[in-house]
């Protein structure tokens, strides 16, 4: 698995250290009261466990399932919301937690719907956030790491369902995505 990779983007120690910081930055600035975190997946699970784990005081966590990629490396643009229902927001204060930032039309809908739903503060964390325009009008609360504008894998992220347990963050040799074909 490690041999696909052509180059490593962010080591594990660089990423532990800056979720044990973006750890304090949201326990510094949420109200007191409980925190309700939802957490997208699959790609934001790697990276939401370790930064929960850092969070000492009361919080509930939920999972929504959204597809804005279907298998490809680019965005299609299209959101859809694959649970059948939806967590209780209303009146709660929200730190949604995605991988990555990209068009930025995940988290912008996510947000909107979770507002429409009634949630009386709605934050918005992410490991890392793509350095190009975005295509929603949206701005993450935390962001872990600027990165350049290319397909990355690891720490949660995937190509095909896989490298997600990759403990870095890295690019794929170009050899790798060419050999697996089109989605
Ligand atoms: P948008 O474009 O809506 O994208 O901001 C957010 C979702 O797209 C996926 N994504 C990626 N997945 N490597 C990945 O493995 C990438 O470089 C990448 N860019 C976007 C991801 O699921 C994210 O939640």
């Amino acid at each position: 698995m490690q041999g696909d990779i052509q180059r490593v983007l962010i080591d594990e120690g660089v990423i532990s250290r800056r979720v044990s910081r973006m750890a304090e930055e949201v326990q510094a600035d949420f109200p007191e009261g409980p925190l309700l975190v939802i957490v997208l997946l699959k790609g934001a699970m790697v990276f939401a466990s370790d930064l929960l784990r850092r969070i000492a005081r009361p919080l509930e966590i939920e999972c929504l399932n959204v597809a804005s990629y279907h298998g490809a490396t680019e965005s299609c643009g299209r959101v859809d919301f694959l649970d059948r229902t939806f967590p209780r927001v209303a009146g709660r204060s929200v730190l949604l937690l995605d991988d990555i930032l990209d068009t930025g039309r995940t988290l912008h809908a996510v947000a909107a719907r979770l507002r429409d739903e009634g949630a009386k503060e709605v934050r918005t964390g992410v490991l890392l956030a793509k350095d190009k325009a975005r295509e929603a009008d949206v701005r993450a609360t935390y962001v872990g790491f600027e990165v350049g504008d290319e397909f990355v894998v690891g720490y949660g992220l995937d190509f095909r369902g896989r490298y997600r347990n990759l403990p870095f963050v890295g690019v794929l040799k170009p050899e790798v995505v060419e050999r697996a074909g089109p989605p």
